[in-house]
């Protein structure tokens, strides 16, 4: 598939107002997309575990305009007008025109809710940008008609992608591979795809509970980040890295090695975070409490045997995973031990997804 798949045949059919609602979950990397080319292209591929409980919901409403000339809609965040959306939904619409040509026909009323608080520090741009995705797909289906599941989630991830590079891994789970890798067939630096190999039982229900250490705005964003990485010291090896780690899971994912399965996650998160620290100017996301989690589960893994792991996303908070066999006493040890490094004590108990669902 090039990008020139994605610009549709002629529209057959016509319509005049409607709606959409899906929600789509967030996800969570295992190997790390950090470091983009132009047009949202990844320098290196990832992989995800999409998550079931952290979502977006949104409604699409459209309705035909008199005029084509320009954009025009509006964005409600739990019923309340967000202004302060508009650029960055202009700024999506403007890459996407040439790929859903109907988007000047229509003005656009964006309701959305996400089931996590805003202020926690959990990015909803994965979730938000593909929960838009896809109730603009489902608009372009209508016009079209003809069009086959495969195609469906293809497209939405492709423009998903281009609203926000992790969003195009929210469409379908529960594990999705962005990005070409030589070993996984069907892998794509335009879309995600469902990680189409074998995964070990022991994958299954994975649990993830997010420590909420800190729910501030970022300092810095992930697309400033992302452009940090060129003419990063040690960008080309980071990238082969990747490649290397994606290639040690594929065989992970298939025999259930959790020891390995360990050493990758925690490897990634904590590369992800150096290369922050050592790109120009540097920054720092984690916060102490971050450390003193990251410390008390080791010191954890180390007394139990158990297989809990963590996992960080651009910012402080922690991702701990584990198997689902693992869930009370797991549960009990963060109830016990870290939930007091969490602003409030807050975190959600979240686990893996099946991707997105179509509401109404
Ligand atoms: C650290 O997808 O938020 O979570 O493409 O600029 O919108 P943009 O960046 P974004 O980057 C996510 C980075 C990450 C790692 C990952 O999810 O793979």
């Amino acid at each position: 598939m090039t990008e020139k798949d994605f610009i549709p045949k002629a529209y057959t059919n016509t319509l005049e107002n409607g709606n959409f609602t899906w929600s789509s979950p967030s996800n969570i990397a295992l190997v790390k997309y950090w470091g983009k080319k132009k047009h949202q292209i990844p320098e290196n591929p990832s992989v995800s575990f999409t998550l079931d409980y952290c979502k977006t919901t949104t409604t699409l409403s459209f309705s035909k305009k008199s005029d084509s000339d320009s954009f025009s809609f509006e964005i409600f965040l739990d019923g309340k007008k967000q202004d302060d959306f508009k650029p960055k939904i202009e700024t999506f619409f403007k890459r996407i025109e040439t790929y859903l040509p109907f988007l000047k026909d229509y003005h656009f009323k964006i309701e959305t809710s996400n089931s996590f608080p805003h202020s926690s520090g959990i990015a909803s741009s994965a979730s938000g940008m593909s929960a838009l995705a896809l109730c603009l797909m489902s608009l372009e289906k209508q016009l079209l008609v003809d069009v086959s599941e495969e195609h469906f989630n293809q497209k939405t991830s492709f423009l998903a992608r281009l609203g926000s590079g992790s969003a195009c891994r929210s469409i379908e789970g529960d594990l999705v591979a962005w990005g070409t890798h030589k070993e996984i067939e069907g892998s794509s630096d335009y879309y995600g795809v469902k990680y189409p190999q074998k995964v070990h039982e022991l994958f299954r229900n994975y649990q993830d509970t997010i420590l909420l250490v800190d729910k501030g705005e970022k300092q810095v964003s992930s697309t400033v980040g992302h452009n940090l990485m060129h003419n990063h010291p040690f960008a080309e090896r980071r990238f082969e890295q990747a490649h290397e780690n994606m290639s040690k899971l594929i065989s992970i994912f298939e025999t259930g090695d959790l020891d390995a399965f360990i050493k990758i996650v925690e490897s990634e998160a904590l590369t992800l975070h150096a290369m922050m620290m050592t790109s120009m100017p540097y920054f720092i996301l984690m916060k102490p409490n971050t450390l003193e989690i990251i410390n008390k589960i080791w010191a954890y893994r180390a007394k139990t045997n158990s297989k809990i792991c963590f996992t960080l996303d651009a910012g402080a908070n922690v991702h701990v995973l584990y198997p689902e066999n693992e869930k009370n006493t797991v549960l009990e040890f963060i109830k016990d031990e870290l939930v007091a490094y969490c602003q409030n004590g807050h975190f959600i108990a979240d686990q893996i997804g099946f991707g997105a669902q179509l509401m109404s």
